[in-house]
C-alpha cells in the first residue's frame, strides 16, 4: 500500500472483501508483550488515560504519555477560540478574528468570548452598564498601590493587586453559584482597567483619576491615565487613537490554551476566587516568551537602532544569541493574522500620531527575515507582538505598559477559559504526572560522614 494510504482508499483485490468504513480507533500493539490493544479516537484524539490498560504485569502502573511542554497534549474540549495555526486562522466562537477587528467593539467581543453569542442590543448595554459600575476600586485598593516602589513594574503591581482583590470580595470563592461568578466577571473586567492605570499613574507620581462616565472601554482607560488632575477639561481621546486601542485589545482578547490560559485553568482547578487565577494567570502573561515579547520588541529595536544594522542582528539570532522577539509561536506555522491586521491599523495610527521611526527597522527585520531560509524553514513570521508595540508607543505608552495592555483585554479570555473549565463535568484538578528519573530509595547519610 502506498504510503499515505489508508484502508478504505485501497482499491480491493479480486476475491478480497470490500473496505468496510474504517474503524475509528487505533490499535496498539506493545511489542513487550505481543499484546494487541484497541482504542477509541474521538476529536483526532485518544485519551491519555486509556494508555493505562497496557501493562506488562498486573502490579504495572500502565504506559502513560510524556509531553513536556503539552506539545501534543490536548487539556480540554473547549468552543471559545479556533486556531488553525497553518492557515493562519483565528475565530472567536465561529466569527473570523477579522471581521470582528473590522466591526465589534471590545466590550461586544468580550461578551461574545465570555457567553458563546454576541449580545442583543439591550444584553449589550446591560454588560456596559455593569462593567462600568465596577471600574471604581475600594480606597482601599488606591492605598495598597500606593505601597509600591516608584519604580515598581506595572505589571508586578497589577498581579499584586489584582489577587489582593480576592480578600475585598470574600464572596467570590462561591464559584459555584452562576450569580457570584457573573459578579466577579463584570468585576474583573471592569477593576482590571482601573488597576492598570493607577499603576501606570503610581509609577509616574500623579494622583489617581477615574473616568466621566459615558465613555467607551478604551476610552475610560485611555482617561484614566492621562487625564490632567485638576485640568477645566475632560480628557477627550482623538477618534482613531480610541478605535486603535479597541482593535488590539479585540485582537488581544483570547487565544485559547496558551501559556497564561493554561495558567487561568490550572489554577482555576483547585476552586480558589478568580482573582487568584486571574493573579496566577497575569504572572504566566508577564513572561518574555508570552505577553512580555512586545515590551522585549521594542526593546529589541532600540538596540538595533538603524536599519543598516539589521542583517548584523538576525546574524546574531542565527548563531543563538538571542531570538528575534515578535517571531515565532507555537501554533502558527503562517502569519499570525493578528499580526497582518496590526500592521494595517498601524499606518492609520501613525497618521494620526506621527510615524514610529523604528517602524522602519521592524519592516526591514521582516522583509529579510522572511527571505533568510533560518526563519523560512522553522516556519517563523511574526506573531501579534512584532508589531503592537510600535502603536503603543505611538499611542504614548511607555514599554513597560505594553504587556498590561496586553492583560486587560486577556482578562476576557481568561475568564471564559474558567468559566467553560468549571462548567466541564469532565475536568478535575489539574495533576500532571511526572516521569521520575532521580535516585532511588537510600539512606540518610547523617552530615559529619558526607
Ligand atoms: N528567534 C529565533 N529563533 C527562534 C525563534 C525566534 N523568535 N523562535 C523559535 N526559534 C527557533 C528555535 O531556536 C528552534 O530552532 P532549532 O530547531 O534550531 O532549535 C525552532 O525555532 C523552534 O523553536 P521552539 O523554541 O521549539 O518553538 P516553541 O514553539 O517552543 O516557541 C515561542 C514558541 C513563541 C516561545 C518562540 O517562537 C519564541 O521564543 N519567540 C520569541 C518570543 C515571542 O515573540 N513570544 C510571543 C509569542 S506570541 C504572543 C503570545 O501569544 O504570547
Amino acid at each position: 500500500m502506498a504510503k499515505n494510504q489508508t484502508l478504505a482508499d485501497r482499491a480491493p483485490t479480486p476475491g478480497e472483501p470490500a473496505a468496510t468504513t474504517p474503524k475509528n480507533t487505533l490499535t496498539i500493539t506493545d511489542n513487550r508483550t505481543g499484546r494487541a490493544y484497541e482504542v477509541p479516537i474521538e476529536h483526532g484524539t485518544i485519551r491519555a488515560t486509556d494508555l493505562r490498560q497496557i501493562r506488562t504485569t498486573p502490579d504495572d502502573f500502565g504506559l502513560m504519555s510524556y509531553d513536556p511542554a503539552f506539545m501534543n497534549t490536548a487539556s480540554c474540549k473547549s468552543a471559545v477560540t479556533f486556531i488553525d495555526g497553518d492557515r493562519g486562522i483565528l475565530q472567536y466562537r465561529g466569527y473570523p478574528i477579522e471581521e470582528l477587528a473590522e466591526k465589534s467593539t471590545f466590550l461586544e467581543t468580550a461578551y461574545l468570548v465570555i457567553h458563546g453569542e454576541l449580545p442583543t442590543r439591550v444584553q449589550f448595554e446591560d454588560w456596559k452598564l455593569q462593567i462600568a459600575e465596577h471600574y471604581i476600586l475600594h480606597e482601599n485598593i488606591k492605598r495598597f498601590i500606593g505601597g509600591f516602589h516608584h519604580d515598581a513594574h506595572p505589571m508586578g503591581m497589577l498581579v499584586s493587586t489584582v489577587g489582593a482583590l480576592s480578600t475585598f470580595y470574600p464572596d467570590a470563592k462561591n464559584i459555584a453559584d452562576p450569580v457570584v461568578r457573573r459578579r466577579q466577571i463584570h468585576r474583573l473586567l471592569g477593576k482590571m482597567p482601573t488597576l492598570a492605570a493607577f499603576a501606570y499613574r503610581h509609577s509616574r507620581g500623579l494622583p489617581y483619576e477615574y473616568a466621566p462616565p459615558g465613555l467607551s472601554f478604551a476610552a475610560t482607560f485611555m482617561a484614566m491615565l492621562w487625564q490632567r488632575s485638576g485640568a477645566r477639561t475632560a480628557y477627550a481621546p482623538d477618534p482613531v487613537v480610541e478605535r486603535a486601542l479597541d482593535l488590539l485589545f479585540i485582537l488581544h482578547a483570547d487565544h485559547e490554551q496558551n501559556c497564561s490560559a493554561s495558567a487561568m485553568r490550572v489554577v482555576g482547578s483547585s476552586h480558589p476566587d478568580p482573582y487568584c487565577a486571574v493573579a496566577a494567570a497575569t504572572g504566566a502573561l508577564y513572561g518574555p516568551l508570552h505577553g512580555g515579547a512586545n515590551e522585549e520588541v521594542l526593546r529589541m529595536l532600540r538596540e538595533i537602532g538603524t536599519k543598516d544594522r539589521v542583517p548584523g542582528y538576525i546574524e546574531r539570532v542565527k548563531a543563538g544569541e538571542m531570538r528575534l522577539m515578535g517571531f515565532g509561536h507555537r501554533i502558527y506555522k503562517n502569519y499570525d493574522p493578528r499580526a497582518r491586521i496590526i500592521k494595517e491599523a498601524a499606518h492609520k495610527v501613525f497618521a494620526v500620531t506621527g510615524t514610529n521611526p523604528l517602524l522602519d527597522i521592524a519592516l526591514e527585520l521582516e522583509r529579510i527575515a522572511l527571505q533568510d531560509e533560518y526563519f523560512v524553514g522553522r516556519k517563523l513570521y511574526p506573531n501579534v507582538d512584532f508589531y503592537s508595540g510600535l502603536i503603543y508607543e505611538a499611542l504614548g505608552f511607555p514599554v513597560e505598559m505594553f504587556p498590561v495592555l496586553f492583560a486587560i483585554p486577556r482578562t476576557a479570555g481568561w475568564i471564559a477559559q474558567w468559566q467553560e473549565m468549571l462548567l466541564d463535568k469532565e475536568q478535575k484538578i489539574a495533576r500532571p504526572r511526572q516521569v521520575f528519573v532521580g535516585s532511588l530509595q537510600r539512606a540518610y547519610v547523617p552530615v559529619d560522614q558526607r
